[in-house]
């Protein structure tokens, strides 16, 4: 992270790793790294959480590369253990999955890679507004975002807070980013599960490569 960008995430760490998360940690989460030279088009979740989406996603796409970034340890370890055996092997069907434990803004910059999708699911809605400033989706990062969609790409943003929904919508507008609000069927995730924002469901914003 720059110095000048402002944190838009929590914590990174929670309660201490199991031995064998942490073995994970260690030993298998190198050998996940995005690769900086790969040309291919790939999937992203940023903020992927524990990543029960990201594996959805790795699973429907076996032939892409899903490359998940996720600041929070405690998620990747998670991940990390949902995608390995009993023996702490890779499951072959989770082979296209890539991870990048940090802020995504980083591996942006890095790494050229162009997306065919961009998944942000329940982006922390920092909810006072003298937070505002740390919510991720401002006008300029919906912007860097879409700059690297692939042709027909698509950012698929989901949130259970409505006044951030509407808050993400105005950005979007400002950055004149072509976009739809549908309902969509999507599997609901850890955070989703708790709905801190007490609504009803999640509402869904579809930017277009234009
Ligand atoms: C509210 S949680 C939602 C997690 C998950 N998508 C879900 O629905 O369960 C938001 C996640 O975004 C991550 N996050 C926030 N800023 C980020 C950034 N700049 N790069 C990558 N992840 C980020 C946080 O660490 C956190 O895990």
């Amino acid at each position: 992270m720059e110095k000048q960008e402002i944190r838009t995430f929590g914590r990174r760490h929670g309660k201490k790793l199991s031995a064998r998360k942490q073995w994970l940690m260690n030993n298998l989460l190198p050998a996940l790294a995005p690769s900086a030279t790969d040309t291919n088009t790939a999937i992203l979740e940023i903020g992927f959480g524990a990543g029960e989406h990201l594996r959805e996603l790795a699973l429907a796409n076996p032939t892409k590369t899903v490359i998940g970034a996720e600041p929070f340890a405690n998620g990747v370890a998670a991940l990390l253990g949902a995608i390995t055996d009993a023996d702490n092997r890779l499951l072959p069907e989770y082979e296209n999955i890539r991870i990048w434990p940090d802020d995504v803004r980083i591996i942006l910059r890095e790494n050229k890679t162009k997306f065919d999708q961009i998944w942000v699911l329940h982006p922390d809605p920092w909810p006072k507004a003298r937070h505002e400033k740390r919510r991720l989706l401002q006008k300029e990062f919906l912007e860097l975002l879409a700059g690297r969609l692939a042709p027909n790409g698509e950012i698929i943003i989901g949130t259970d807070h409505w006044g951030y929904f509407d808050w993400i919508t105005q950005r979007a507008a400002e950055a004149s980013l072509v976009f739809e609000t549908p309902d969509l069927d999507i599997i609901r995730t850890r955070y989703q599960a708790k709905n801190m924002a007490e609504t009803t469901a999640p509402k869904y914003i579809v930017i277009k490569n234009s």
